[in-house]
């Protein structure tokens, strides 16, 4: 369906055109001052020179040929040019009755879907997930699902950390602990042992001490190096142990990650790309791009229009190893031949955007990826405490993405059980919903590109711009609708949407009728921010009409039952966005 909007600029376009002046000016937009009209048009304004024209005089033209209108009525003029206008009750009312019935309430689905890989997640085999990685997952799975919802391919690929320093450091720390193992025989040449030698508790130990020793002790980083190349270079015992920490490591991000509702359709890694960098590297040196610096292979990605300098991509270090950037090229290639994506985003932490400028160009200028596909890097801020540091433990320490998710869920648990009509342990389920729901609803409400405060209490208020709030308002819905259904027998589906009864309710409508223009604009701007604000919205209206209207006890059954089709089309619109947004609503709270 066409928005809302765009039919009330026709119309305003044609008063425009009937008065002498170009269509194009009849742009309307949702009024900046509410307590005045609905709708204004600034194009009385733009017009004024190009017609040699005091504005206002333009705008009494225009404005004359919009009596009796089909669409837009209360119009007024007001110094220097504005137009003034409100929709016609008759026409918004058309609109929505349309909507209700149309496919996925009038968003149409894209006439040219594209295929769009989003790399998001990121987590880091053997380390575990950290508050750190909750944004990329939320944002990324929100973006994909904004994707899909318009119609295109998208795919999900977590991009594990699978093949860095951090694999040689666990190697190395278990070679030291248990060098008995047969992984550390070099004339070993049996099967290795089906089960790991080492549970995830094990390596969320490991690792981070293997880490601190490697900082203070430099034989020991020079050991985690070599076993790093060494196993990249194919090891027999440490690719069979590197498989192992794999396969731990990720069974538990499998769990965090369905936790958090966020699934992935590709769990490549960056050692997916091993067996294809040499080829690549040997073509990157045959074109000439690729050259030796100080013993290592780099590409110059510096360009002419750069106002600060952009330092080459290093591909092989002095020792002829990967790098991050070695497998994220290589990872371009693989995409490239295997799914020919329109796009590729990468919702990664802005702190890396220097790192995705330098393996976009040299991407593009070896030839790995053509210009018709399209490299978004989706930067995110920082979660940060109160103190509007990086959030941390009470102690200081890395808040782990498992401790957060149970935090809000402690919290939101003790609210919804001062509700008596529930059970503990519908309670307990539905404190998940609703906490995951505060979670994720507190991050994607602000923009991704900045910081925000990670601020419990705020989250999980039942108040305000908040996950628990937008919740409450569908369950609130949902109760009246199934009252009504009960009481009458009748299917709130069947219901027809009538004119508004007075303001609040009108106010409700046009907030509805905003539903496909929010999901356009998050797509195009890759903005999940846009959904939260809408609905945010939408339920502060919905809530100012429920409050001033008694709807279930109301005399008149017509008018009920126009009630009643509005609130299960509000009900339908807000499950459709946080469906959208990755979270999903209890049936009571
Ligand atoms: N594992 C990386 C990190 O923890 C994030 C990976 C992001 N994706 C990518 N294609 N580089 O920093």
């Amino acid at each position: 369906m066409q928005q809302l909007i765009s039919l009330l600029s026709e119309e305003m376009g044609r008063a425009f055109e009937a008065a002498g002046y170009d269509a194009s000016l009849g742009q309307v937009m949702v009024s900046g001052r509410p307590d005045l009209c609905e709708y204004q048009c600034n194009g009385a304004m733009a017009g004024a020179k190009k017609y040699h024209k005091a504005p206002f005089v333009i705008a009494g033209e225009v404005a004359k040929h919009l009596e009796g209108a089909e669409r837009v009525f209360n119009v007024s003029v007001v110094k220097p040019g504005f137009i003034n206008c409100d929709v016609t009750p008759a026409y918004l009312t058309q609109y929505l009755s349309e909507m209700a019935k149309a496919d996925r309430l009038g968003v149409e689905t894209s006439s040219r879907p594209r295929t769009v890989i989003l790399d998001y997640g990121g987590p880091n085999v053997a380390k575990p997930l950290h508050v750190g990685h909750l944004r990329s997952a939320v944002i990324g799975e929100a973006l994909k699902r904004i994707l899909r919802f318009h119609g295109d391919n998208a795919i999900g690929d977590i991009h594990l950390g699978d093949w860095g320093l951090q694999m040689g450091l666990v190697i190395t720390e278990l070679k030291h602990r248990h060098p008995e193992l047969p992984y550390f025989d070099e004339n070993y040449t049996g099967e290795y042992p089906a089960e790991p030698p080492f549970t995830v508790a094990d390596l969320e130990e490991i690792y981070p001490y293997a880490s601190g020793r490697s900082r203070e002790d430099e034989a020991y980083h020079r050991e985690a190096l070599e076993n790093t190349h060494l196993l990249q270079e194919g090891q027999r015992g440490y690719r069979a142990l590197w498989e192992h920490i794999i396969h731990v490591s990720v069974a538990d991000m499998k769990r965090n990650y369905e936790n958090l509702n966020v699934t992935f359709d590709l769990w490549n890694g960056e050692s997916t790309v091993n067996d294809i960098i040499p080829v690549m590297v040997e073509d990157m040196k045959k074109s000439g791009l690729a050259y030796e610096s100080q013993g290592a292979l780099v590409v110059d990605v510096s360009e002419e229009s750069d106002s600060k300098e952009i330092p080459p991509c290093m591909i092989l270090k002095s020792d002829g190893a990967a790098l991050y950037t070695t497998t994220d090229l290589a990872t371009i290639k693989m995409r490239k031949d295997q799914n020919d994506p329109d796009e590729i985003i990468y919702v990664v932490d802005k702190r890396q955007e220097l790192h995705f400028i330098q393996t976009f160009r040299a991407a593009r200028k070896c030839g790995l990826i053509g210009d018709s596909c399209r490299l978004t890097f989706k930067g995110f801020g920082t979660v940060n405490g109160k103190d509007g540091r990086p959030f941390k433990t009470r102690e200081g320490g890395v808040m782990r993405l498992e401790s957060l998710i149970r935090e809000i869920d402690d919290k939101m648990l003790g609210k919804i059980e001062a509700n008596p009509d529930i059970p503990a342990d519908e309670a307990k389920e539905t404190a998940k919903i609703v906490g995951l729901a505060a979670l994720k609803y507190g991050d994607l409400s602000n923009q991704a590109s900045k910081d925000y405060i990670f601020d419990v209490e705020k989250f999980t208020s039942f108040e305000g711009d908040t996950g628990p709030y937008i919740l409450y308002t569908i369950v609130r819905i949902k109760s009246i609708l199934k009252k009504y259904l009960d009481a009458s027998g009748r299917n709130p589906a069947d219901l027809a949407i009538g004119a508004p009864s007075g303001v609040a309710e009108k106010t409700l409508m046009r907030s509805i009728a905003g539903f496909n223009r929010t999901m356009q604009e998050a797509y195009e701007e890759l903005a999940p921010h846009k959904i939260c604000a809408f609905i945010y919205q939408l339920s502060n209206d919905f809530n100012s009409f429920y409050h001033g209207t008694r709807i279930l006890t109301e005399e008149d059954q017509t008018q009920k039952e126009h009630w009643i089709a509005l609130l299960y089309l509000t009900e339908k619109v807000l499950e459709i966005c946080i469906n959208v947004l990755g979270f999903d609503a209890p049936e009571r709270m």
